[in-house]
């Protein structure tokens, strides 16, 4: 158990001292794939795979954090100049930084983290990260920021101390999660619906392609620029689109030769795959999964194709689910590696594992790492 870990781990760094704990969860996503920061639909929900925190005021002005998963300590003072090397402590220091922006009254403070959410895999292990320090940093020094405020917090850390210009699916997955609920966001207006998710009969499978890609950061900067390009030549003719979400497929026909084939392409994907999101809610109230099935796959193809955001070896994972008969799967998340999502029939689960993961070790190698998830609640605290 993670919380036993950090338990341990605190006592042993810094001594017997009154502290709190906290964790919040990695996310997945049904449908709505790189449509938030375009103002569109997502439709995410919280995992049951954490990151925990144990944290404790020290009275100084210095950060002190071990991290489990590393097995590393930083130490720092909130200053610019004092920026730490490693990527999760800059993390840290990035929350710390946002929150104080937010009027946050941030002093020192001593940490120990562990989370049990595969690093790397598309399921917003940085996000529950900054969204667990966002949450305990509010409590730990009475910040009384809302949620939807933390999440902002959490996104921005992102923006700037992580280097990916994230939209806001992630952070505020990790923050609003509800058991057996998935979450539809309008991510224009903030405004998000809960909607009961207990597919009986199905299970939601993810599997790894490890595959992590080094550019998958400036890829992903290069496909928002992509679509703020096609809103910027928009807007000469309708100055009411601020984000492609308000767009039509017909005005995005008029600025094609404008703005070039390929982000006409990424548009259009965007488009569609907003359409797709209420699609899908309508068809989990109607209980229809196989309609909820053809949507994944319509969406892995357009990540695939249009918004060209996957790989071979997740290319080879939708496929070899679709040849088994699975109901729905999709790459998941931002792309460039990481897990496919797989809407699959309990009496089929088996089998289509079985057949996959031998494929999938004949082609590249090594088998893909399999988690099966279940929908969970959202940050909180936990002692
Ligand atoms: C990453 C980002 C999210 C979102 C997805 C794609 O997970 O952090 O904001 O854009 O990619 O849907």
């Amino acid at each position: 158990m993670i919380i036993d870990s950090i338990n341990q781990k605190f006592v042993q760094v810094f001594g017997h001292q009154k502290s709190m704990a906290f964790c919040s969860p990695g996310r997945i996503n049904l449908i709505g794939e790189h449509t938030d920061y375009n103002g569109g639909f997502v439709f995410p929900g919280a995992i049951d795979k954490n990151i925990a925190v144990r944290i404790a005021q020290n009275n100084t002005n210095e950060i002190n954090v071990y991290s489990i998963n590393y097995d590393a300590a930083v130490n720092f003072i909130l200053r610019e100049d004092d920026l730490p090397e490693s990527i999760w402590a800059k993390y840290v220091f990035g929350v710390c930084m946002e929150m104080k922006k937010a009027g946050v009254a941030v002093r020192g403070f001593n940490a120990v983290f562990f989370g049990d959410i595969p690093l790397g895999s598309g399921l917003s292990s940085s996000a529950a990260m900054n969204c667990v320090f966002a949450f305990a940093l509010n409590q730990l020094f009475e910040g009384n920021l809302s949620k939807m405020e933390l999440a902002k917090i959490g996104q921005q850390a992102e923006h700037n101390y992580g280097g990916v210009q994230c939209g806001i699916m992630d952070q505020f997955a990790s923050l609003f999660g509800k058991k057996d609920h998935l979450m539809r966001l309008d991510c224009k207006t903030l405004e998000y619906e809960y909607y009961p998710f207990q597919p009986n009969g199905y299970k939601l499978l993810l599997l790894n392609s490890n595959v992590k890609h080094q550019l998958a950061s400036s890829a992903y900067n290069q496909r928002r620029q992509s679509c703020e390009s096609v809103v910027a030549a928009l807007q000469k003719r309708y100055p009411e689109v601020s984000l492609l979400r308000d767009a039509t497929l017909d005005m995005i026909a008029e600025v094609r030769a404008e703005v070039g084939e390929e982000a006409y392409k990424r548009a259009a994907y965007v488009l569609d795959e907003n359409n797709r999101v209420m699609q899908t809610c309508q068809a989990l109230i109607d209980n229809d999964y196989e309609l909820v099935g053809r949507l994944m796959y319509e969406t892995h193809n357009g990540l695939s194709k249009q918004y060209e955001v996957s790989c071979e070896e997740m290319d080879f994972l939708v496929e070899q689910a679709q040849a088994c008969g699975v109901t729905g799967a999709r790459m998941m998340g931002g792309g460039f590696g990481g897990c496919t999502i797989n809407l699959v029939q309990e009496n089929m689960a088996a089998h289509f594992i079985e057949q996959t993961s031998s494929a999938f070790q004949s082609k590249f190698g090594h088998t893909p790492p399999l988690y099966e998830v279940c929908v969970s609640d959202g940050s909180r605290q936990i002692d």
